[in-house]
């Protein structure tokens, strides 16, 4: 088949379907709450299976959670599989995520429309907690699948609010009898929403994605002593709040003097006993520090590390911190990522070349198969907010070209 003769993706039912998955856990001003493995998250996989299965496909839930829905192709071979998540962070949009798994489920009732076969089959995932709010790390389900975190590890982390991953896939059924792993893949593409500013600021339709910045998670206990803040003199506390906030703030400085690619956020912060007449005792908090280079990464997470320790010791505070995730920067492979390129030209749609700067399962897959990423622009650059917007014409191109993709890696010889 040639591009000229490509079918077209349904957009009206791609956007349907979007706004449909998008009711479930919704927010009263906009937006969605499905932080992992709750309730609503059980809701948007039952909706997801069920969608799966309406279109012929074999769904297999492994023992981590993860979805995955095969679409035979003409011969018995590993799968090029298309995927994403479907939970989301607290005051989520409707696309992280979800774009990429409904996008990959549009690309098969498009081909399923016409009739159509690839060579190999086509499979289209969704993995448990990517989003890393609730449980960490981050990408928790396809690290499982690729064997890069052993299940029983994975089983037993702990959630912000107390229980256990496997707890609670039990709790909602997802707990599946499917081993992890399997199936071995051929290939793997996600498509996703830009989620930064850099393609609408330069007016470029897709972004062939070259790769993911390394990312460094760590989250610190502050333990001081609390007291009466009316009676206490200044001189005399252990005040692991002040603590809390100059690690906040040399976070910030660090980011600023390193330069280049190197992001430093303070996202969560808990006071102990939290009251306005009191030395706080405790804090927890958790410093997000990204960069594409991996040795400047390094030296932020030195540095930070050295400064928390040197301001605790300062206000006579303990001071522990645990990694909560700690993932490489990925260059992506050029099987994938020259396909993108290829097919978005045949499209005619402009293009710009990238590094993500989320985290994402596509850079997890890379350990097992070749991988890559296709990017649509985000309004405003705003993501991992309930006012996350995507206009219509670009989704609807960012799945024609998924399609293609996906086209050509299934029929290669
Ligand atoms: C995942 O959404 C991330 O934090 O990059
Ligand atoms: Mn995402
Ligand atoms: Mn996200």
């Amino acid at each position: 088949m040639t591009e000229t003769t490509f079918p077209r993706i349904h957009a009206e039912r791609l956007l349907a379907s979007l706004q449909a998955l998008g009711q479930l856990g919704a927010l009263p001003g906009g937006g969605v709450n499905r932080l992992a493995l709750t309730d609503a998250d059980r809701m948007s996989r039952d909706w997801t299976v069920q969608r799966m299965r309406a279109l012929g496909m074999e769904v297999h839930i492994d023992a981590i959670g993860n979805g995955i829905a095969i679409y035979p192709g003409q011969e018995e071979r590993p799968p090029v599989m298309m995927g994403s998540h479907i939970d989301t962070v607290r005051t989520g949009g409707l696309y992280d995520g979800n774009y990429g798994v409904l996008a990959g489920l549009e690309v098969i009732a498009t081909l399923h429309d016409a009739g159509l076969r690839t060579r190999r089959p086509l499979a289209v995932a969704f993995f448990t907690n990517e989003e890393g709010a609730r449980f960490q790390p981050d990408m928790l389900g396809s690290l499982v699948y690729v064997g890069g975190l052993p299940l029983a590890e994975a089983l037993a982390t702990q959630g912000i609010d107390g229980p256990t991953v496997g707890e609670e896939l039990s709790r909602i059924g997802y707990a599946g009898p499917a081993p992890v792993g399997m199936p071995q893949v051929d290939s793997y593409v996600e498509l996703h929403i830009e989620q930064g500013p850099v393609l609408e600021q330069q007016g470029k339709q897709i972004g062939i994605v070259e790769g993911v910045q390394g990312i460094a998670w760590t989250e610190f206990t502050l333990e001081g002593v609390s007291n009466h803040a009316g009676t206490t003199p200044m001189a005399m506390r252990h005040d692991a709040g002040l603590v809390a906030s100059r690690i906040a703030v040399f976070a910030r400085e660090l980011a600023l003097r390193l330069g280049g690619r190197q992001l430093a956020t303070v996202g969560r912060m808990e006071f102990r006993p939290d009251l306005v007449n009191v030395v706080p005792n405790q804090v927890v908090f958790t410093v997000d520090l990204r960069n594409t280079d991996d040795m400047l990464l390094q030296q932020a997470e030195t540095e930070l590390r050295a400064f928390a320790a040197q301001a605790a010791k300062a206000e006579g505070v303990q001071c522990r911190a645990r990694q909560l995730a700690r993932f490489a920067p990925v260059a992506f492979d050029p099987l994938v990522v020259e396909q993108v390129a290829l097919q978005a030209a045949a499209l005619g749609l402009s293009t710009l070349r990238l590094p993500s700067g989320a985290g994402h399962d596509a850079q997890i897959l890379a350990r097992v198969c070749p991988a890559g990423m296709i990017f649509v622009p985000s309004a405003g650059g705003l993501s991992h907010n309930v006012r996350e917007y995507t206009a219509p014409q670009d989704l609807a191109q960012g799945a024609q070209v998924l399609l293609q993709v996906v086209w050509q890696l299934a029929n290669r010889p």
